[in-house]
Order: C-alpha cells, then structure tokens, then sequence
C-alpha cells in the first residue's frame, strides 16, 4: 500500500529545470526547488527540494546533490522519480479510507522527445499514477495567464524557466509555432560566474550567482530603477583567500548580453514562422512572458524594443504554468490538446 491510497487523487505537476510545484485541489501545495540530496554510500535520498538546496555546493565526500532535470527534460530517471515520490509526500494529506486512482497531468517542454515523454510518463506511473496526461509547457502558461486557448485567435507567449525558453504562438487549442531552445536561467547564472571569473578573479558558487542574479540581474544597461549594488562573496582566484566584491546592474547586463541575443533571436524566428491571420493578432495583443526568467530586469522592455510590440510579463510568473496545468486537470474532458 502505496502513500496515495491516503490522499486525494488527482494532482498537477509542473516538473521544472528549477522549480517542481504541485497543484492539488486549486491550490499550489507544494512549491520546491527540484534537488535532491543523496548519499553515495547507502544510495539513499536524504533530502528534497529547499531542504536538498541548502546542501547544494556544501556537500562533503559522502552526499551529493542532484538536479534530476536538465534543459528541462529528465537527466537522471532514478533521482526524478525518488524527487517526484517526496514530493507527492509532501502534499497535506487527508486521511481516507479509499484507495483511488491517482490522476495526474503533468507539463513538458513542447521541444521534448517521444523518449523523453515517455520517461517523464513511467517516472509518474512508478511513482504512482493510475492515468496520467501530459500537457505542453506553452499551452499550461497560456491557460494559466488566462488566455482562452480554444479561441481562434493567435497568442504568443514566451516561457523563460530554468532550463529551456519556449516561445509559441497558440490559437485553436494548438500550438502554431512553436520554438524550444534550452538556453534559459541556468544559462544566466552560468553567465555570471564565468564573469566573474574573468572580471574579477574571484570563483563563485551557483547559488551566490543565483543572488546576484535575482538581486542587480539586468537585461538592458540603463534601467529606469536601478537596484542597488550588490556584495559577492566568493573565493579569489589568485590567492585562495575568501573576498568581497561590489558588482552593479550594469556589469551583469553585459554578462548576459548574449544569451539574452539569443533568446531574442528565436523570438524573431517564431515571429518569422507565424501565419500572417495570427501575426496580426499578435500585432494588436502583443506578447505574455511567464517563467521565473521573465523577471529579470528590463527584459520585458528589450524584447519590446526588438520586437516593436507590446510585451506584458504575467502576473506571478514563476507559476503561471503550475496554475495552467492545475486548470488543465479540472478539464480533461474538453482539452483535446492534452496527450494520454
Ligand atoms: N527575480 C528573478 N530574476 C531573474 N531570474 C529569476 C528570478 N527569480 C527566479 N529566477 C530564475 O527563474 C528560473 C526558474 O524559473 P521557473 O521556475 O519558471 O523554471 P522551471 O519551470 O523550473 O524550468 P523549465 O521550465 O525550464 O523546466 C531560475 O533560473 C531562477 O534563477
Ligand atoms: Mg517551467
């Protein structure tokens, strides 16, 4: 007898690069960053999500961290499987009698593989699912901003999250145009270490990148509110020694300057692959950003000066897509767009 003969029986799942989030009746209950703690030795979980990331880039010989998705697709079966167990675990359960089926629809990136859709589906089934359905990133982030997908109207959305950047253009309940590239946050933070690096000496970990990032990360190098300067500390090059620098919004637009180029670029070749009918309408609605890296600074406003069009970043970005995906298990029924 499994956990779930406890609980309710239909949940939602955003399996993120970063962030895994669980939506059950309504409500996100469980929002974790996707890691988990292992030790090497008894090959055994010893944690998950926040509780595994605290650990991260401070483990010893003895336990390793894991982020079981890479570009948004599953890395390591064994490590996502054991991730999405826990979490299910960690869902308030409320005692039952009845063991039912468990229902699960679950978000993948629209670029994935026939393989990699069938190793997301076996890691839900051995963790537990009875019936489970996938949905396409896009189409979560769309119904989750509350645009009407079945309408026939074009809408573009870009979902920047950890791992991949999605662009697609929606109407119908499908998906036009459709451009995946795995160049997303990580990307970022990747940036800012090899900066500092080379700017300054000074070697960081991923999670200190991380707060750079959220703390003076920038798109463009004149903002109309700048964030204060921001103290990095890390470990310097030459002398070993632990050290202290001051970096500013603008040095962290330059690091990512080109990755960003990049993101803009598919921009522009979704746009280039959009039927005319839909590019009109885009041309009056403009453009939806979700994804955790749809809040960097100022980058609304460039993909506007690139694109000429309005762009808009959602409302709580970072769960758009969960709350889609949530909306999406309510209608199983009428979504014809979800794959069983
Ligand atoms: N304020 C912020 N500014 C810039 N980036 C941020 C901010 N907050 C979070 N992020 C970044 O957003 C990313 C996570 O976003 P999200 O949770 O949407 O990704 P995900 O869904 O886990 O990944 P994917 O969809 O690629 O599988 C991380 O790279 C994180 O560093
Ligand atoms: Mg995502």
């Amino acid at each position: 007898m499994g956990f779930f003969d406890f609980m309710t029986q239909e949940i939602a799942i955003d399996l993120g690069t970063a962030n895994t989030l669980i939506i059950h009746n309504d409500k996100v209950v469980v929002d974790e960053p996707s890691i988990v703690a292992k030790d090497i030795i008894l090959n055994k979980v010893v944690a998950i999500g926040k509780k595994a990331q605290q650990m991260h880039g401070k483990t010893h010989k003895t336990i390793e961290t894991i982020r079981p998705l890479k570009d948004g697709v599953i890395a390591d079966f064994s490590a996502a499987e054991q991730m999405i167990r826990g979490m299910i675990k960690m869902i308030p359960r409320r005692k039952s009698i009845f063991s039912p089926a468990l229902k699960m629809v679950i978000c993948i990136p629209s670029g994935i593989t026939e393989v990699e859709k069938r190793a997301v589906k076996d890691s839900a089934e051995h963790a537990g699912a009875k019936e489970v359905f996938l949905i396409h990133e896009p189409m979560a982030a769309a119904i989750g901003i509350g645009v009407d997908v079945l309408e026939p109207k074009g809408n573009m959305i870009i979902d920047i999250g950890g791992g991949t950047s999605e662009i697609a253009v929606i109407s119908l309940g499908g998906i036009v145009t459709d451009k995946s590239i795995r160049v997303a946050g990580d990307n970022f933070t990747t940036d800012i270490r090899i900066y500092m690096r080379n700017h300054h000496n000074i070697d960081i970990g991923e999670r200190m990148a991380e707060k750079i990032k959220i703390n003076v990360g920038a798109a463009l190098q004149e903002l109309e509110e700048p964030p204060a300067n921001f103290a990095v500390h890390g470990r310097d090059l030459m002398s070993g020694i632990p050290k202290e620098i001051i970096v500013t919004y603008k040095e962290i637009a330059r690091a990512l300057d080109q990755t960003i180029s990049q993101i803009e670029q598919a921009v522009l070749a979704a746009l280039g692959q959009t039927p005319p009918e839909l590019s009109a309408d885009i041309y009056n609605t403009g453009i939806y950003l979700t994804g955790g890296g749809s809040m960097l600074r100022g980058l609304d406003k460039r993909i506007s000066l690139k694109t000429k069009l309005p762009v808009y970043v959602a409302e709580d970005p970072l769960r758009a897509v969960a709350r889609g995906t949530g909306i999406a298990l309510k209608n199983t029924e009428n979504f014809p767009f979800l794959i069983r």
